[in-house]
């Protein structure tokens, strides 16, 4: 009998919310539990795409905004094969950003439709469950500084969190709202229970494709 699918987990979410953080608290709960689960995130800067995505970020390099928008989606699909071997042999993939970044970030800048900025995202693997860490701009101040990379200010995050809101009106994506401003534990208990239900899930569900 072959054997049942992960799930695919997406985090989202604005600066400072603590996707990273608790992107690998849930993959190590999981694998505790004897759940296969593996980290991934994007963008994947290892990649030879990833690289000049990476440079663009640190301002090593400039590049015209439809080109990095299509850059970034295309790190994503160069992913593809290896994301559906690793689901297809029991593996959840745990993700820290996905396609709703590339959206919300770009669309964020000066004439970009969201509709735009979704297109080259659509028919890629859907997320069985989208985990958006909530964290307003001022709680997200208190927590430090910004670093030095390309969109790291709070008035740009500002609009970004705009789009991601109207992305989440998407009712064919599994979207879940996490309020970050809890403590670590606290947040990890809330995903890890949202995740555990979506891997229950997946194992009786085909693989959807986003957007489409
Ligand atoms: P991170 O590696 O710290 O998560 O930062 C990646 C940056 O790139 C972050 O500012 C969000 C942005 N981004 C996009 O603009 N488009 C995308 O598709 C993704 C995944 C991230």
């Amino acid at each position: 009998m072959a054997c049942k699918r992960g799930a695919l987990i997406v985090l989202e979410g604005v600066d400072k919310a603590g996707k990273t953080t608790q992107c690998h608290k849930l993959v190590q709960a999981l694998q505790r539990s004897g759940r296969p689960a593996e980290m991934m995130r994007f963008p994947d800067r290892t990649t030879t795409i990833g690289q000049l995505i990476s440079a663009y970020l640190e301002k090593k390099s400039d590049l015209e905004d439809h080109t990095v928008h299509l850059l970034f989606s295309a790190n994503r699909w160069e992913l593809v094969p290896l994301m559906k071997k690793k689901l297809e042999q029991g593996i959840t993939l745990v993700v820290d950003r996905y396609a709703f970044s590339g959206a919300a970030f770009t669309s964020a800048k000066p004439g970009f439709s969201l509709d735009w900025c979704m297109k080259p995202d659509m028919g890629l693997p859907k997320p069985d469950v989208v985990m958006f860490l909530q964290l307003s701009p001022t709680e997200a101040a208190l927590r430090g500084q910004f670093g030095e990379e390309r969109y790291e200010n709070s008035v740009f995050q500002r609009a970004v969190l705009q789009k991601f809101e109207q992305l989440m009106k998407d009712p064919s994506v599994n979207w879940k709202v996490i309020d970050a401003s809890q403590n670590v534990e606290d947040v990890h208990m809330n995903i890890k229970n949202h995740s555990l239900k979506a891997i229950t899930t997946a194992e009786s569900q085909p693989l959807g494709e986003l957007w489409q």
